[in-house]
């Protein structure tokens, strides 16, 4: 059988570029190691976290809903259910994926993909049996997957990554985590809110190190409030079972060095790109730390093999920057304009417990480059439907070039952050200034109101604060 292109991973990066190539024409194959299609967002990552973020806060709301003059008498938590939903909503999703590509006329193909030679991909199927498929183009899509700490292994009970935590079927009494980048600090707010003791041992000084420092303090001071302790620039060593669950010692910041127990551990250290059985050993691609260099059309150094998603040295390892690569790729293959990845439109959407939402350069990037910085801050605490949904926490920041009033980059802490931070992408993506952001009417009473106001504090011109 021979294709125009062969697609390795169905994640959000190889569906959504199978689609493309199949509205562009391209006679496409999918090429899938797991039993359905979707990768790690949708069957253990994005979407089943969200999924149970959500029912943290159904269940926050239950338990705190006197606040709102809602009071309900012993909320009881069916945790398996919880977890049960998570699932139908992944599933319904799967097969979301599979009527895509039958509508879009791609062949999908189970088993395990490699590159085989120019123009050839080999699959081995579950029951061993190979198959070679002959292409004129190739997109390598296989993703990543946890990092593990050096002579640790996971397990279902104890010691867990993103895959075994979402399959629990209690809350654990006690949760040690270790990292504290999205996953880390996602996974502690949802299981902090359906009431485990949760620790947090993170190597570097603060939170979620990718963002603005402020956001990060924010972060931290939140985590804090709710009960999680936070131990940043943290040592974890010692790690080991215990048989009821999970001994460490940790060197803390302060250099006191403790001895934790948990029920529960998870290692959140970061994620290493599927590369090492791709067979891309013998081809001309180019790898940085298991990374897969690529140029502006994603295409790698071996002529006719592309690569998208969390392989691709350089880019962040999120859903929709795979998926914008995979675009990248396939309107390159088809012979239609590109638009390259731009890194500093990329968003970012932590749904922690206040959420982050992030564009662009935080201050102390900005300040680095060289730019004459100018903040705008604003905080929830000021904006009235703030207010009405309870929800105070949390600020946005603008970063923005004191010269032309270009915004450098946008960080947002609160409730709902992630969505909020649409506004600011796509003000960046249009080009415009700060005053042209001023000047943009916001709906009254809403959120997304705080960000016209931090425009405006840009100049202290802010109303309500
Ligand atoms: P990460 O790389 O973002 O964070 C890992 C954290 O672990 C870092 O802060 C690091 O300093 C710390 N760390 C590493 N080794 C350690 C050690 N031995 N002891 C203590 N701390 C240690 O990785 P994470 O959170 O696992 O996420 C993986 C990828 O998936 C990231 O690119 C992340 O952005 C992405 N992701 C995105 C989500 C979102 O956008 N909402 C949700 C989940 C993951």
């Amino acid at each position: 059988m021979s294709y125009d292109l062969v697609i390795i991973g169905s994640g959000p990066g190889g569906y959504s570029a199978a689609v493309r190539a199949g509205q562009y024409g391209l006679k496409t194959a999918i090429v899938e190691k797991d039993p359905k299609l979707g990768g790690t967002c949708l069957h253990v990552g994005c979407i089943p976290t969200k999924a149970l973020l959500h029912s943290a806060d159904v269940w926050d709301y239950f338990v705190h809903g006197e606040d709102e003059g809602v009071e309900c008498q012993n909320p009881k938590l069916n945790y398996p259910k919880v977890v049960a939903r998570k699932g139908s909503i992944v599933s319904k999703h799967a097969k979301g994926i599979e009527f895509l590509m039958k509508k879009n006329k791609v062949e999908v193909i189970a088993g395990y993909g490699k590159l085989a030679g120019p123009g050839k991909v080999e699959v081995t199927a579950a029951d061993g049996g190979k198959k070679v498929l002959e292409t004129k183009k190739i997109v390598i899509a296989t993703g990543s997957e946890a990092r593990m700490i050096p002579g640790l292994n996971a397990d279902p009970e104890f010691i867990l990554t993103n895959i075994e935590i979402l399959n629990l079927q209690s809350v654990p009494k006690s949760l040690g985590i270790i990292g504290a980048g999205a996953v880390g600090c996602e996974f502690a707010s949802i299981f902090r809110r359906f009431g485990s003791e949760v620790t947090i041992l993170e190597m570097l000084p603060r939170l979620v190190a990718v963002e603005d420092e402020d956001v990060s303090k924010e972060l931290e001071r939140n985590f804090k409030k709710i009960g999680i302790r936070v131990e940043c620039g943290a040592k974890a060593e010692n790690i080991e079972r215990t048989g009821t669950g999970v001994k460490l010692q940790a060197t803390l910041s302060s250099g006191k060095v403790e001895t934790l127990q948990f029920d529960k551990l998870l290692i959140a250290v970061g994620r290493k790109p599927n590369t090492e059985k791709i067979g891309a050993e013998g081809t001309r691609i180019e790898l940085d730390r298991g990374f897969i260099k690529v140029n502006q059309n994603q295409e790698t150094a071996e002529p006719g093999v592309y690569a998208i998603g969390d392989v691709v040295a350089g880019t962040p390892q999120l859903a929709h920057v795979a998926t914008a690569e995979g675009m990248v790729a396939i309107a390159h293959i088809a012979g239609k304009p590109v638009s390259p990845i731009k890194r500093n439109r990329i968003p970012g959407a932590t749904y922690t417990a206040p959420g982050i939402g992030s564009v662009g350069l935080t201050e102390a990037q900005a300040k680095a480059q060289g730019f004459a910085v100018k903040v705008g801050k604003f905080p929830f605490s000021a904006n009235s439907k703030a207010s009405i949904v309870g929800h105070h926490e949390g600020f946005v920041k603008i970063v923005s070039d004191q010269k032309f009033g270009e915004i450098l980059g946008v960080h947002i802490i609160g409730h709902h952050a992630y969505e909020l931070i649409a506004e600011a992408v796509a003000a960046m993506e249009a080009e415009a200034t700060v005053e042209t952001m001023m000047n943009t009417i916001h709906a009254h009473p809403t959120q997304y109101e705080a960000l016209g106001e931090a425009f405006n504090a840009v100049h202290g011109l802010a109303i309500n604060a």
